[in-house]
């Protein structure tokens, strides 16, 4: 599968995902990240990519021009590219997004900077719109990653036998429920006994019992949706 970032910052992008599970999963050629830089299309002689708002507004935006001509530029060579723009005025995305999303060949990631994008060209160019949260960053740089992160992992083959996908958090939909490793006592704190026991299915009633617990307190919103679509 592949990515691409368009973003003024690659730089800020780049280390991310040279390390670790994605870094392998790139190196083994399951998925591939590239970077387009809208300056380096902007037809403007001072070599700008951003004006001041039209009608008010502290800040500037990002221009038309130089992201529609990189947009553009991109689907010409990749038709089934599927270009999604990061912004706090969106839908919130979700491990739904995520699974539904790993199943495309090309996705294009569009990073919104100083404060944000010309309307017109999320509406000639998006597929899709996504929020990762309520709350304001500096750019899309983080929310791309974030998605790029949580999509590759549904991708078949990036994750090895020893990373499963099995029962993740926001699938049951629970929160997950509390893990441990060795030591099995630290520092006077014991792991669950119950989980030292090896009944598997004993573990698996006081884990859902947990996840439970940690959802109600955490996140009472999922917590009444996971007991709503059991009924
Ligand atoms: N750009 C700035 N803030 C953002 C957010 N919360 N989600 C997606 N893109 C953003």
């Amino acid at each position: 599968m592949r990515f691409t970032f368009v973003t003024l910052f690659p730089q800020l992008v780049e280390g991310y995902f040279s390390a670790s599970i994605l870094g392998r999963a790139i190196e083994e050629e399951k998925l591939s990240i590239d970077f387009r830089n809208p300056r380096e299309y902007t037809k403007d002689k001072f070599n700008r990519v951003d004006a001041p708002m039209i009608g008010g507004g502290a800040g500037m935006l990002m221009t038309p021009q130089p992201l529609m001509d990189t947009l553009d530029t991109l689907k010409a060579t990749s038709p089934e590219a599927h270009i999604i723009f990061l912004t706090p005025v969106a839908k919130r995305f979700t491990q739904n997004d995520a699974k539904r999303l790993a199943k495309k060949r090309h996705i294009v990631l569009v990073s919104g900077r100083y404060e944000g994008i010309d309307e017109r060209v999320i509406e000639a160019q998006a597929d899709e719109v996504f929020s990762i949260g309520d709350y304001i960053l500096t750019g899309g740089e983080l929310a791309s990653m974030v998605l790029c992160d949580a999509i590759s992992r549904n991708v078949e083959g990036v994750l090895g036998n020893s990373e499963s996908l099995q029962v993740e958090s926001f699938e049951a939909p629970l929160l997950e429920a509390p893990s441990f490793t060795k030591p099995t006592v630290y520092e006077e704190n014991a792991v669950v006994s119950e989980f030292l026991k090896g009944n598997h299915s004993k573990i698996t009633d006081l884990k859902r019992g947990l996840a439970l617990c940690k959802t109600k307190y955490f996140r009472p919103d999922l917590y009444k949706k996971g007991i709503t679509d059991e009924k």
